[in-house]
C-alpha cells in the first residue's frame, strides 16, 4: 500500500485559515489532521493545486516544442493542477473539434480547460462563433500573441461574449504603436541598437478595451501585464467599478529589462521585461489587488526558433516548472506579501476568473519545501523546451508533491 506521512502546515486559500496538522494517506485518499503532530522532518506547506490561465502548449501544430503531455507533465513538476490553453496554435482554436482535442484528453496528469479564439483563425477580422465556442467548453476568448486591433470586432466579440458570461483575455500589445521593438529600453538595447518596445504600445491598447468594456459590460483580463502605466489605467477602471482584472508574469514580477545579460533570446518575450520602474509598480498593483492573478505565459520554442538573438528568435518563455519558486521569491520573501494572499493569487482568483469553483481540497493539492534551495537549471524539466532565463538562479520554494483527482502525479 502506498500510504504516506507528512508534517504540513495547510493553508485554505478560501476560508483563509492556516493550520499545522498531519497530512496522511495516498493512493486517491488523503485526510489532514489539525493540531496533530508527525515528529521530526520538515514541515511543508500544503496549497490547494495551482491555477495557470495562460500556457501554450503547441499541441496542435508545433508538437516538436511542446504535446499536451510533455506541457501537463511540467505543470504538474510546478505545482499546477489546472491549465487554460491558448489558441495560437496550427489550426487555431476557433472550432468545437479543437476544444474538444484540449479538453477529452484522458491520459494527462492535469486539467485542461481551453480558451478559445476571439476571431477565426486569430486573424483579427471576423469574430469566431462564440455561443457554439461556449457550449463546447471555451473557458474564456482570446486571440493570445496578438492583440485585436479591429475595434468593431472588439466591441462584437465583448457584447457577445457578455451575453455568454465569458471573460475576453487581451493579450495588450498594440502592434502600430509596437514599431518592431523586441525590448524595453536598457543597457542591452543600447548596446545593440534594439528597436525599442515603448511603454504605449501596452498603454493604447489598454486604454482602448477598457473603453469598450465602459460601453458594453463585458468582463475584460489584461494578459501579462508589463508596464507602470498600464497597472495605473487597470487601477483607475477598477476604482470606476468596471469589470477588469490583470495577472502578472513570474518573469515579470521577478526580473527587469537591466538584468538582461546578453543578447539572449532565452530572455526574450512579448511584452519584453519592463524597467525596475514597471517591475515595482507590477509589485505594487499585486500587493494592493490590482493584479489579482499570476500566470506564466509558458511559451515552449524549439532551440531552432530560439536562435538568432533579439533582432530574429520567437518570443516566450517556458514558465511552469519555475513559476512557484519565482514567484514566491519575489512576492513572499522580497515583498513580505501574507502567504495567503500569494496562494490566492494562483488558486482563487484565477478559479474566480473563469467563473468555477476550487476542485476538492484533499483531491488537489500541492506540497511546497520552502527552504528547497534549489538552482534552477533545465536537466530536470519535463517541458520539451529549454528557452527560459532562470538557469543559476537560487530558488527557496520548490513543489515536492502534486496531486490531482487525489493521485500523486508528481513527486520530486
Ligand atoms: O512571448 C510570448 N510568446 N508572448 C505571447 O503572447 C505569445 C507567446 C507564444 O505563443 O510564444
Ligand atoms: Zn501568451
Amino acid at each position: 500500500m502506498d500510504r504516506r506521512i507528512y508534517k504540513v502546515r495547510r493553508i485554505d486559500p478560501v476560508e483563509r485559515t492556516d493550520e499545522c496538522g498531519v497530512l496522511e494517506g495516498g493512493n486517491g485518499s488523503w485526510r489532514f489532521i489539525p493540531g496533530a503532530d508527525a515528529g521530526g522532518g520538515k514541515r511543508l506547506l500544503m496549497i490547494p493545486g495551482l491555477r495557470d490561465v495562460h500556457v501554450h502548449f503547441r499541441d496542435p501544430g508545433n508538437t516538436g516544442a511542446e504535446t499536451r503531455q510533455t506541457g501537463a507533465l511540467a505543470a504538474v513538476a510546478g505545482g499546477f493542477t489546472c491549465v487554460t490553453t491558448m489558441p495560437n496554435t496550427t489550426p487555431a482554436g476557433d472550432s468545437e473539434e479543437w476544444l474538444r482535442e484540449q479538453i477529452e484528453d484522458e491520459s494527462l496528469p492535469c486539467r485542461i480547460m481551453p480558451s478559445a479564439c476571439i476571431t477565426k483563425g486569430r486573424l483579427g477580422r471576423e469574430v469566431a462563433k462564440l455561443e457554439l465556442l461556449a457550449s463546447a467548453g471555451a473557458a474564456a476568448f482570446t486571440d493570445d500573441g496578438a492583440y485585436v486591433a479591429n475595434e468593431d470586432a472588439m466591441r462584437e466579440a465583448m457584447v457577445r461574449a457578455a451575453r455568454l458570461g465569458k471573460v475576453v483575455l487581451q493579450h495588450g500589445v498594440e502592434p502600430v504603436a509596437l514599431a518592431g521593438g523586441v525590448m524595453r529600453d536598457c543597457r542591452i538595447a543600447r548596446q545593440h541598437g534594439f528597436a525599442i518596445m515603448h511603454p504605449e504600445a501596452e498603454t493604447l491598447a489598454i486604454e482602448r478595451d477598457i473603453r469598450l468594456c465602459r460601453e458594453t459590460g463585458c468582463a475584460l483580463h489584461v494578459q501579462h501585464i508589463s508596464t507602470a502605466q498600464g497597472v495605473e489605467l487597470v487601477r483607475s477602471a477598477q476604482k470606476e467599478g468596471l469589470p477588469v482584472t490583470a495577472e502578472a508574469t513570474p518573469h515579470h514580477i521577478l526580473l527587469c529589462a537591466d538584468d538582461i545579460p546578453c543578447d539572449d533570446a532565452n530572455w526574450k518575450m512579448a511584452p519584453p521585461l519592463g524597467t525596475a520602474e514597471d517591475r515595482r509598480a507590477i509589485r505594487d498593483g499585486i500587493l494592493d489587488g490590482t493584479i489579482g492573478l499570476f500566470a506564466t505565459d509558458h511559451a515552449p520554442h524549439t532551440a531552432e526558433a530560439k536562435e538568432g538573438g533579439f533582432r530574429k528568435a520567437a518570443n516566450g518563455i517556458i514558465g511552469l516548472e519555475t513559476a512557484l519558486a519565482a514567484t514566491y521569491q519575489a512576492m513572499v520573501l522580497e515583498e513580505g506579501m501574507a502567504l495567503v494572499e500569494w496562494v490566492r493569487c494562483w488558486t482563487v482568483n484565477p478559479a474566480r476568473l473563469l467563473g468555477v469553483p476550487l476542485p476538492s481540497a484533499m483531491e488537489d493539492f500541492v506540497l511546497v519545501d520552502e527552504s528547497a534551495n534549489i538552482v534552477a537549471g533545465t536537466d530536470t524539466f519535463k517541458s520539451k523546451s529549454r528557452n527560459q532565463p532562470y538557469s543559476g538562479m537560487r530558488f527557496a520554494a520548490w513543489p515536492v508533491l502534486t496531486v490531482h483527482g487525489g493521485k500523486a502525479v508528481y513527486e520530486r
